[in-house]
């Protein structure tokens, strides 16, 4: 097993670009199920979640080439078609769970294994499932899987309000299964992430007629079939939150490109606020210049727009080291602090009160082997190495490559010590 050796205290300089969000590009794939004929997506990162959604597609009966410009090749007449997307391959990403939309809505039927546990904390599928039945499915649960079926979807009103907010990957499964529907659908309190809207403008040049995306009402015309097209991902503004971060933490000065500058402005709003100096440079980059004095600063992750649950973490680690106290709530996932105790063996004081941290900052972190448990807890981890006083060892590396694209190999290009080492080091 691979670890990440980090070489805290150099400052991060230079140029680093983001690549494509890969929270747009899971649901985009999976909705190829979906779409007749050929499609060519762009800028898909090359992640692990990545290759195992491939796998799944492929098992589905899809044929999927990737070449070197990051495009992916979808296109059906891989191998048998099924309709089972079976635990083995579920359990090793629960997005996968955004085949069952797109199964459902063109073939009437969708086998999809329960996703299981999740380090980040409870995460039902409640929303999704009353959703299809809604629209006329009828849904059972069955050694552990997820069976659906549909002679006909028909067209309805789907409210989507959910204990924290609404649901990610749901508003893209009852999107996509709606488009096969007879008649319209409304989805009420829909979820408004940049990746949803994605989703959607992919439909749409696949034939879908869909509006309202990125409002809390999307309409869905019942329009198949969807022909093949040419898509672009958007930009991942989780890893531009993760590399604005680690510049900062660093002290350092870098120009963050190929980033949307609409999906950040909670969180450079709330850089702002933290005494980080970051300003937009242009329509799709920011410049990061650390070393201004860091301020204790309060957040809470929400449903977008406001600030993404997915970077709470990182956002949490640099204020471990920014005089005074900040509290931290994470409105999403109330469980999402498995990368707490691993800063406080850095010497991070942080108190937590369920869904709620208080962070005293302290003047510097110290080095030491800690243990990445979740995607973006590990990202944190490694802000915080670049940043601390010593060598600071990541064991249990595939959380990090399931979803940043050669994290270490770009943060190198900005001068940090960073190398994968061995485990027996
Ligand atoms: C998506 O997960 C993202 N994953 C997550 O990113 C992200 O953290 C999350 O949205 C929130 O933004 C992908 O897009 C592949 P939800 P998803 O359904 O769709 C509750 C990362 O790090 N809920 O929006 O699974 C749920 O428990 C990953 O890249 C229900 O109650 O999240 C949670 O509290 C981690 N019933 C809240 O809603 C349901 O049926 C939001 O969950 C579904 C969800």
């Amino acid at each position: 097993m691979e670890r990440l050796a980090i070489q805290g205290g150099n400052p991060l300089r230079g140029i680093v670009r983001i690549g494509g969000a890969k929270n747009a590009a899971l649901p985009i794939m999976a909705a190829c199920l979906a779409v007749e004929g050929r499609t060519t997506l762009r800028n898909v990162p090359d992640l692990t979640d990545v290759r195992t959604l491939s796998d799944v597609l492929t098992r589905l009966g899809l044929k999927v080439t990737r070449d070197v410009d990051n495009h992916l090749t979808i296109e059906e007449g891989g191998g048998p078609r099924s309709q089972v997307a079976d635990y083995e391959l579920v359990r090793q990403m629960r997005a996968s769970v955004c085949v069952l939309g797109p199964l459902l809505g063109r073939y009437g039927e969708a086998r999809v294994a329960l996703p299981g546990g999740c380090q980040i904390g409870h995460r039902p599928l409640d929303l999704h499932l009353k959703g299809l039945e809604a629209l006329g499915a009828s849904i059972r649960i069955e050694h552990g899987d997820i069976i659906a079926s549909a002679t006909k979807l028909r067209g309805t009103t789907i409210d989507l309000a959910g204990p924290r907010g609404s649901t990610v990957t749901g508003t893209c499964n009852l999107m996509t299964a709606a488009v096969f529907a007879e008649g319209e659908t409304v989805i009420e309190h829909a979820a408004r992430e940049p990746e949803v809207c994605d989703l959607a403008e992919f439909l749409r040049d696949c034939g879908a007629i869909i509006n309202g995306h990125g409002t809390e009402t999307i309409r869905i015309a019942g329009s198949a079939p969807l022909y093949g097209t040419d898509y672009a991902i958007i930009p991942d503004r989780i890893e531009a939150a993760t590399f604005m971060t680690a510049v900062a933490a660093t002290g350092g000065a870098a120009r963050i490109e190929g980033l949307r500058l609409d999906h950040l402005e909670s969180v450079l709003e709330w850089a702002a606020a933290a005494g980080i100096n970051v300003k937009p440079a242009g329509p799709d980059a920011i410049h990061v210049a650390g070393g201004g004095a860091l301020k204790a600063c309060d957040f809470a992750a929400r449903p977008y727009p406001g600030i993404p649950t997915d970077v709470q973490a990182q956002l949490s680690a640099i204020l471990c080291t920014a005089p005074g106290t900040s509290v931290v709530v994470d409105t999403v996932f109330p469980d999402r602090f498995l990368h707490v105790p691993e800063l406080q063996r850095m010497g991070a004081k942080i108190e937590r009160d369920g869904n709620r941290i208080r962070i005293t900052g302290v003047s510097r972190l110290s080095g030491t082997a800690v243990r990445a448990t979740d995607l973006r807890a590990s990202a944190a981890l490694v802000i915080a190495g670049l940043a601390a006083e010593g060598t600071t060892v990541i064991d249990d590396l595939p959380h990090l490559d399931r979803g940043y694209e050669h994290l270490d190999r770009k943060l190198r290009s900005l001068g940090a010590k960073v190398a994968r080492v061995s485990a027996e080091l």
